[in-house]
């Protein structure tokens, strides 16, 4: 019988402001999940966090957007926010943007990546966690590993990569979706995913065997709302071995410092960092934007694991990398290229100064 793997995510309180998650936010996820275990409606589950969200890892047989699944998740949120707002942390309730819950979590606050699959005889994965950045930070490490033979070796000499993936691309503006084949359509495809604020890659199948590869969440979360209320900190599920990359070529794409949109107040370019757990709380002007890559080896459903995966010596450099190009960004303070584009801040004052300036300007003789 297939197997889903669905992470839920979302940010129902910061600790300390919004750069991490108390252990009390943490322990609603714990007991919820484990109370879904228990009744039989979970496989497995393993809750953890980066920064300031709460990320559901939950295995199941009941397929993607599942009422009951995700119904479970937005509890597990409810009751997060509850513990959130006992202590006053910061932002409680911040991505629950709707009043109830009416049978999907997707346009109702919370991320979602979602994966069914087959459980091979043995099954690595790997799970992305994103703070601080947005939908589309992952199109480029996707690129990477599923298209760039200078990453992934085995798109070059192993026979079971050797005809490509396909990749499904979100206009997340548009609200539509388009596939692409590669490697003959590489090019049309960097001509969208290059622009990751609009188009997000959701899927990524491998052409072999029709198989889902990789999935990840193109909620985004300022366009839902219709207004700022925190970024969409994606979340993404990975498969490795075999017909896919390797766990080494999955995360050989963090071993630089890709600019990605978040930072302070969602609104800046900035570096994406790969930590470990521990180091996954953005303080330094509420960054540099961060990932954590926790990985699994699934066993008739069950979640062995996690491994935290950068927590390896391998990309102390990439880390300083980062520290050194947030230091570089920072100088530019609120200039463009750290600042975001107008059409693109989070916040802006510029309606209000606009309007409060609109007399004052004067038209420049030729
Ligand atoms: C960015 C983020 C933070 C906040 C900033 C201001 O994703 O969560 O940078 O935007 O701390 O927060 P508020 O507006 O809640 O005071
Ligand atoms: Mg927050
Ligand atoms: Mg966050």
């Amino acid at each position: 019988m297939p197997q889903t793997l669905s992470v839920i995510k979302a940010d129902v309180g910061g600790y300390v402001g919004h750069s991490a998650m108390h252990e009390d936010v943490m322990d609603a996820g714990r007991e919820a999940t484990a109370r879904a275990v228990q009744s039989g409606l979970l496989i497995d589950a393993h809750v953890s966090s980066c920064g300031d969200d709460m990320f559901l890892i939950m295995s199941h047989d009941r397929g993607e957007n599942d009422e009951a699944i995700h119904k479970l998740a937005w509890d597990a949120f409810v009751a997060g926010t509850e513990a959130a707002k006992k202590l006053s942390l910061y932002g409680a309730g911040q991505d629950l943007l709707v009043d109830a819950f009416s049978g999907n979590i997707r346009g109702a606050g919370p991320g979602s990546a979602e994966l069914e699959l087959e459980e091979r005889p043995s099954e690595p994965i790997i799970v992305l966690m994103g703070d601080k950045t947005s939908a589309g930070a992952f199109n480029l490490p996707f690129y990477k590993m599923f298209a760039d033979p200078f990453n992934t070796a085995g798109l070059v000499i192993s026979e079971s990569l050797h005809d490509g993936f396909a990749f499904e691309v979100h206009d997340v503006k548009e609200h539509r979706k388009i596939v692409f084949n590669s490697p003959e359509e590489l090019y049309d495809l960097l001509v969208f995913i290059g622009s990751p604020s609009r188009f997000a890659i959701k899927r990524v199948i491998a052409r072999q065997t029709g198989e889902v590869a990789a999935v990840s969440s193109t909620d985004k979360l300022s366009l839902i709302a219709g207004r700022y209320v925190g970024k969409d900190d994606p979340a993404a599920v990975i498969r490795c071995q075999g017909a896919f990359p390797a766990v080494g070529e999955v995360l050989e794409p963090f071993t630089h410092a890709w600019i990605v949109e978040g930072f302070m107040r969602g609104s800046h370019y900035g570096p994406l960092m790969p930590v470990s757990r521990v180091q996954a709380t953005p303080a330094r002007f509420d960054g540099p934007p961060r990932v954590v890559a926790l990985g699994f080896q699934l066993a008739q459903g069950k979640l062995v694991g996690p491994r935290d995966m950068f927590d390896d010596v391998s990309f102390d450099n990439v880390r300083q990398e980062a520290n050194r190009v947030a230091d570089h960004l920072r100088k530019h303070g609120p200039f463009e290229p750290h600042r975001l584009p107008l059409d693109e801040l989070e916040y802006t004052t510029m309606p209000a100064v606009a309007a409060k300036m609109s007399s004052r300007w004067e038209a420049i003789g030729s």
